[in-house]
């Protein structure tokens, strides 16, 4: 994976999704890694990868820019009930709209599917992601005490977060 820094070109026109398999399990977990590090979080291995990419109810894809993975999501659709597992865009990548891009794109899965709701869980200080969620129609509707277990040992709440589609 480059990481080269951020060219004029590398703009939501030079973006598009790839859909991932189990192929894609050791590039999401080094994707995930590069952007939960800096912030202190946890990552999943290749092989916790491996496990939710098996799973019916996952919806996953990387994000490139140009032919460079700069960010990823992993969404568990049940029914009528879609869970924003993960996702991240890359440092080199970050404030440039492709957070936005990619909450538009999982979003449109409600097109072709029964979706009524997303939801999704945050850590309490990751005030960049509670405010993309927020950008795009996200409210918080609850609480974790000290749902996330930190590199450091430390625990940090968790503020859940809902999304209606249509009413009901
Ligand atoms: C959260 C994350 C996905 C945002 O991606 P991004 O590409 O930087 O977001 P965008 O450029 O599309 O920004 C969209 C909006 O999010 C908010 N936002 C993004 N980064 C922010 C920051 N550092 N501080 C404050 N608000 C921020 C802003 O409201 C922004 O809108 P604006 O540009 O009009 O101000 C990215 O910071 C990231 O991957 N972080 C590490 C992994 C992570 O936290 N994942 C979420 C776990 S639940």
């Amino acid at each position: 994976m480059k990481e080269n820094a951020m060219t004029a070109k590398d703009t939501i026109e030079a973006a598009r999704f790839i859909k991932t398999g189990v192929e894609h399990a050791a590039l999401l977990s080094r994707l995930q890694k590069t952007c939960y590090l800096p912030q202190g979080e946890k990552h999943w291995s290749t092989e916790s990868f491996l496990q939710t990419l098996t799973r019916g109810d996952i919806h996953a894809a990387i994000l490139m820019c140009h032919d460079d993975p700069i960010g990823f999501y992993v969404v568990s659709v049940q029914t009528d009930q879609a869970e924003i597992l993960s996702l991240g865009i890359i440092p080199t990548h970050q404030r440039k709209g492709f957070g936005r891009y990619m909450m538009m794109h999982i979003l449109s899965l409600q097109k072709s599917t029964p979706i009524k709701s997303f939801f999704l869980d945050v850590r309490s200080d990751n005030m960049a992601a509670i405010a993309l969620y927020e950008k795009v129609g996200f409210t918080p509707c609850g609480r974790r005490k000290a749902y996330y277990t930190l590199l450091d040992n430390s625990e940090v709440d968790a503020i859940l977060m809902k999304m209606p589609v249509c009413d009901g």
